[in-house]
């Protein structure tokens, strides 16, 4: 290249560098994606195309979220002043904790066809939801923008936002640079996975356990919701079930029996919540 041009692209202005470009954002619905797009589009005239990876949120459409996010506020100088730019704005379906960021195969060819830059925004900000749920998305779904931006033809550049929490445990100043981490991050996948295994493997074992369990079989008074022959069944129940020694059972065991000595009349005062104690003493 001669040296006068080399000269000339090293120092080209913001507004050169953005000429041409075919730009994807994730999170563009986002306080930050949102942000990002409408200066993209409001100071950068010579952008091509910029993909929006959005997903559908309570039965709300990404077309329909691409109209919602057009109608903020911040887009209100934009519309009025250059209104076409928002046509530049393609809306591609997708997920970023899935692989190929969920996107459907036509979508896929068009963004690696076309997408040359590529700013990761989206991101779970919630402190609340499970740490395995956080992982998929934060971690997961920058590993996703990643793979996706090694299947681009022209990758020029991939921007990935972060946050001031990263880092955390590192000395009180942290600096802008990757630290790295004791393990691969796929280990700590594994983690997660293992341990929600574990969990699931208990569940199933304690409903499996549930279901094993066989009471004994007792011949049970009866009640049919008389209101004399209350005394009477109460006291054949007592003896039976709730003071018998011999019979080794819990409350809620117990309550199994009663429900099993209601018939006709008495079964409507049955509920769903019902404790032993609260059913035996209410009659
Ligand atoms: N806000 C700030 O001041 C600030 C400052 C520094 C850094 N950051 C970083 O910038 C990033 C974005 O922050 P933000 O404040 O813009 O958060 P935000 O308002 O919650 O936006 C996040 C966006 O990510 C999208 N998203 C989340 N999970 C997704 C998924 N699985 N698939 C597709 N889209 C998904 C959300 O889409 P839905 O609308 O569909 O949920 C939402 O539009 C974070 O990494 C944050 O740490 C933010």
């Amino acid at each position: 290249m001669p040296k006068s041009k080399e000269k000339q692209n090293k120092y080209q202005s913001i507004t050169e560098f953005y000429d041409g470009k075919s730009i994807f954002i994730t999170g563009a619905a986002g306080f930050l994606g949102a942000v990002l797009l409408e200066i993209l589009l409001r100071c950068f005239p010579g952008i091509q195309a910029i993909y929006i990876l959005l997903r559908s949120k309570k039965g709300v459409s990404p077309q329909e979220r691409r109209k919602e996010t057009f109608s903020k506020q911040l887009f209100d100088e934009l519309k009025k002043t250059n209104p076409s730019a928002l046509d530049k704005v393609h809306v591609v379906a997708g997920d970023i904790a899935l692989p190929n960021m969920g996107m459907s195969e036509e979508d896929l060819l068009k963004v690696t066809e076309n997408v040359t830059m590529v700013f990761h925004c989206a991101a779970c900000i919630s402190f609340f939801k499970p740490l395995r749920y956080i992982f998929q998305q934060n971690v997961g779904g920058v590993n996703n923008a990643i793979e996706l931006c090694k299947k681009l033809k022209h990758c020029e550049i991939f921007v990935d936002t972060s946050t001031a929490y990263s880092n955390c445990n590192h000395e009180l100043i942290v600096e802008e640079r990757i630290y790295g981490i004791p393990y691969p991050a796929e280990r700590f996948l594994e983690y997660f996975d293992s341990v929600h295994n574990h969990e699931n493997a208990i569940s199933q074992a304690n409903s499996k356990l549930k279901l094993e369990i066989k009471l004994p079989e007792i011949p049970l008074p009866v009640f049919r919701g008389r209101y004399d022959e209350w005394p009477s069944f109460k006291s054949q129940f007592d003896n039976v079930i709730t003071n018998n020694n011999d019979l080794c059972v819990s409350e809620s065991q117990k309550l199994y029996y009663f429900k099993a000595s209601l018939q006709g009349d008495a079964k409507l005062l049955e509920a769903v919540d019902d404790s032993f104690e609260s059913r035996s003493s209410q009659h």
